[in-house]
């Protein structure tokens, strides 16, 4: 009686200690059992540690080699990022091809066919978009009565002149790479949003019906494939 007493005893306060080394916060990441059940060894793309033996004290690998091993046998030269294919060129997740053309092609640009669609969604999406990054200078009606563009000065009247011709591939690119006192937005807004945009300012701001569906051959790499190499 006296020793099943003493094991449930020191059975509970085996336990209990177990159970307090457990708790993981703050700084405390805890103990974890297998942690590369949890945290899957992957190859890391810009490492290549091709010396089987680094780290054979840490490892418990089951391959038997160096914790710190990291190289992909399958590939050449053990690389873990295999180099793109030649001659192809990488899409972003829209499907678009990379936007080559350089701040000062705005003749090229110009060519360039806005790729998406209009919709009434499209457009209520470029009114947000046009209120968040361009009304403070061309003010909400893009008549260039932003209250930043009051202290910057000479913002463009997009409503009036010759700006209400401009092609969509022009507003895209000055959007995407700036002109003159306009900086550039194509790192704050992603691609398909400024092409939003694009839509929006000729609709809506400018009141010009949609341009008529895009020929899919006219995109900025066709264009830029035209233009000298510089
Ligand atoms: C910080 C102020 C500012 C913001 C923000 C801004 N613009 Fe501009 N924008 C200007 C100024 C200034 C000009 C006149 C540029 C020049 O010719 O020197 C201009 C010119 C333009 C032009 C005429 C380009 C040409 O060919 O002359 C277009 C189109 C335009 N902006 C569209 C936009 C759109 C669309 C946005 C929102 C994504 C935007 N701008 C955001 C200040 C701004």
């Amino acid at each position: 009686m006296k020793i099943a007493k003493a094991l449930i005893f020191g059975g509970s306060a085996l336990a209990i200690s177990l159970l307090a080394g457990c708790k993981a916060g703050g700084d405390n990441q805890g103990l974890e059992y297998a942690p590369q059940m949890y945290h899957s060894v992957a190859y890391e793309p810009l490492t290549q540690i091709k010396d089987e033996s680094q780290g054979t004290w840490l490892s418990n690998r089951e391959d038997g080699k160096g914790e710190f091993f990291n190289s992909n046998v399958y590939n050449p030269h053990g690389m873990n990022m295999r180099e793109p294919v030649a001659n192809t060129v990488p899409r972003n997740k829209q499907g678009y091809l990379p936007y080559r053309l350089k701040a000062f092609e705005l003749e090229q640009a110009a060519l360039v066919q806005n790729p998406l669609e209009s919709s009434e969604e499209v457009l209520k999406r470029g009114e947000v978009l046009f209120m968040q990054y361009c009304s403070a200078c061309h003010g909400k009606t893009g008549q260039g009565d932003g209250k930043a563009g009051e202290i910057i000065g000479g913002v463009a009247n997009l409503t009036g002149g010759a700006y209400v011709n401009l092609p969509e591939g022009h507003i895209f690119h000055v959007i995407t790479k700036g002109k003159g006192r306009m900086g550039a937005h194509g790192s704050q807004i992603p691609e398909e949003s400024r092409w939003k945009i694009v839509h929006y300012v000729k609709q809506v701001i400018q009141g010009q019906a949609a341009a008529a569906a895009p020929a899919p051959a006219v995109d900025s790499t066709a264009v830029a494939q035209v233009t000298p190499a510089n």
